[in-house]
């Protein structure tokens, strides 16, 4: 059968009001990319779950679908939501499709460029909030409780039922949930979905190893991080709306949550691009940890079959890499100017 998105594939597994009206772009169905130079390095299986090829480039798809279906089931007319860039723009893809206003509120001058030209193109009424992304959440909540308009947010539950599918679809491929799931923790609606999913598959459960970046790790020193700093921008929040699942979900799997650098994020993502995938920043957290864990000796990879989920593609960020490179050499469009540059 042609595929027909998310909902459809995987409605007896999601807890979707009747008036649901399905809203979809055919998200999800991402590939889990074996990844055989990472294996040589740290042994085990390891595969990235590539959520970058979603179709506004991040894993946010997969909750928007279900989102905005439910909110224009019921007749909402606008939409909102606080988001470090990707669930903005996934918010505005989604809105679009369905006729509805959105209206997105982001942290000012820290989003990345390649979502803030997705949402503009979309057609989002943008926000710019001096102030946090934990700032514009407690704005929209607020607005949302006193006004008709639709939260977003994956405080919203249908947007964690709709991340559920990421789970199912890995244990569709592989037979069966990977012994360690990796994947970077920001407001804590992804790693609050993986867990749900894998429970309610009944595939087997992964060990979840959730990352932060230590500029913006409020779970892993166990307060709220006022000021939170870190190149992986779209994990900058001091304040995680599902920050006590989070922690219930690495501790009752098994797992855990650390926080790594951004030297050791950006490393990561050289490593992945290095293998043929392009991240951005916050969605090598995953790999930065694994690699961190591995190093410490905490953890073996040997034997193990590993998931990697990388959330949001390289494209979304580019300026983090063209800012740190050289521009291009330019030469004279003459074939003895190439071969000189090149050698033969
Ligand atoms: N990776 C990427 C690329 C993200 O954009 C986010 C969150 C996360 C990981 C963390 O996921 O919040 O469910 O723990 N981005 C949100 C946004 C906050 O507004 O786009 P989480």
């Amino acid at each position: 059968m042609t595929y027909q998105g998310l909902i459809s594939r995987y409605k007896q597994y999601l807890e979707l009001p009747e008036h649901t009206q399905i809203i979809s772009l055919l998200e999800g169905n991402t590939p889990l990319i074996p990844m055989p130079r990472l294996e040589e390095e740290f042994g085990g299986e390891i595969f990235v779950k590539y959520e970058g090829l979603n179709p506004t480039g991040s894993f946010k798809d997969r909750g928007m679908t279900a989102a905005i279906s439910e909110a224009a089931g019921r007749g909402a007319k606008t939409v909102i939501c606080a988001s470090t860039g990707n669930t903005a723009a996934s918010a505005a893809a989604y809105a679009a499709r369905a006729g509805l206003r959105s209206i997105v509120l982001i942290p000012e001058g820290k989003v990345a460029v390649g979502k803030l030209a997705g949402a503009i193109a979309y057609g989002a009424e943008v926000i710019q909030i001096q102030g946090s992304f934990d700032d514009a959440l407690s704005l929209v909540v607020e607005i949302t409780q006193k006004t008709p308009i639709a939260l977003v947010n994956s405080i919203n539950p249908y947007r964690i039922e709709g991340q559920k599918t990421s789970s199912f679809e890995i244990c569709d491929v592989l037979g069966s949930a990977p012994d360690w799931l990796c994947l970077p923790v920001g407001n804590a609606g992804n790693i609050t979905s993986y867990w749900a999913g894998f429970k309610q598959y009944g595939k087997g459960l992964p060990q979840i190893l959730g990352v932060q970046a230590a500029g913006s790790a409020p779970l892993v020193l166990g307060h709220p991080v006022e000021k939170p700093e870190t190149v992986a921008t779209a994990i900058r929040i001091g304040k995680p709306a599902r920050g006590e699942q989070a922690l219930e979900a690495a501790q009752q799997s098994g797992g855990k949550i650390i926080a790594v650098s951004d030297e050791e994020i950006l490393s990561a993502q050289r490593m992945l691009a290095s293998e043929g995938v392009w991240v951005e920043p916050a969605s090598a957290a995953g790999l930065a940890g694994l690699v961190a864990e591995t190093a410490s000796g905490t953890f073996e990879a040997k034997g193990k079959k590993i998931v990697v989920v990388c959330t949001g593609h390289g494209m979304k960020d580019p300026s983090i890499i063209t800012e740190s490179f050289n521009a291009p050499q330019v030469i004279p469009a003459k074939y003895e100017a190439l071969v000189d540059l090149v050698g033969a």
